[in-house]
């Protein structure tokens, strides 16, 4: 069967197929419905917005869909930027932006009060539109300065626990391993697995 991933983000499409271990099974992105309409991110939750844009991508191809929504939790800054994380700098804000903001924020704050955690929620809604959610997070803490130039987003500025290297330091693979959208997609497989033990259905 096919199940369509509610992003046009290839990479994204390219981590899930390789997490998620089900056999029989296509993931085809936004692009193959070209005319499909941006869903409009308006929710209050991280399971709202993975909600919106599954059921959009449901609803207009009759598909399974599957999508999800993650951002960064600090705890110094009342869980900022949260649901804003894509866009925390403003509506045109590049990645480097959006750090740069934090770290302003946060000058001053001590090392043992720079707690955080990135969340993933994944949204898979199937036939009779019924919505399923899985949640991963990981904790870590926030440097004082950017380093390393791998991966995306707040990564140059996030330390996971348990390790001296941000996420920009890491390599690719070492971050898929242990991340809160690894840990939702993991979770995500035995929800399916419970789900229909037999296998999705093959329409
Ligand atoms: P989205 O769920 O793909 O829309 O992600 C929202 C925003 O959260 C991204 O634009 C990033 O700024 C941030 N974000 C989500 N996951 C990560 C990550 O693994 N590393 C760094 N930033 C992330």
């Amino acid at each position: 069967m096919d199940i369509l991933i509610a992003t046009r983000n290839k990479g994204k499409i390219r981590e899930i197929s390789e997490i998620l271990d089900l056999p029989e099974t296509r993931f085809i992105g936004l692009d193959s419905f070209p005319d499909c309409p941006d869903a409009e991110e308006n929710g209050r939750t991280f399971d709202d917005n993975a909600l919106i844009k599954a059921s959009q991508a449901a609803y207009y191809s009759g598909l399974w869909a599957m999508a999800d929504d993650s951002g960064l939790l600090i705890d110094a800054l009342s869980g900022q930027p949260g649901i804003l994380s894509a866009r925390f700098a403003g509506p045109d804000a590049d990645y480097r932006d959006n750090w740069m903001k934090v770290l302003e924020l946060m000058q001053g704050i001590p090392a043992g009060k720079r707690t955080a955690r990135f969340v993933c929620v994944m949204c898979l809604v199937g036939n009779n539109n019924r919505a399923f959610f899985t949640r991963g997070e990981i904790e870590g803490t926030i440097t004082a300065e950017p380093r390393g130039d791998s991966g995306f987003g707040y990564d140059p500025i996030f330390i996971p626990a348990g390790s001296d290297r941000t996420f920009a330091e890491m390599d690719p693979a070492e971050k898929n391993q242990i991340s809160h959208r690894a840990l939702a997609l993991k979770k995500m497989q035995h929800l399916i697995n419970g789900l229909v033990p037999s296998g999705l259905p093959k329409t």
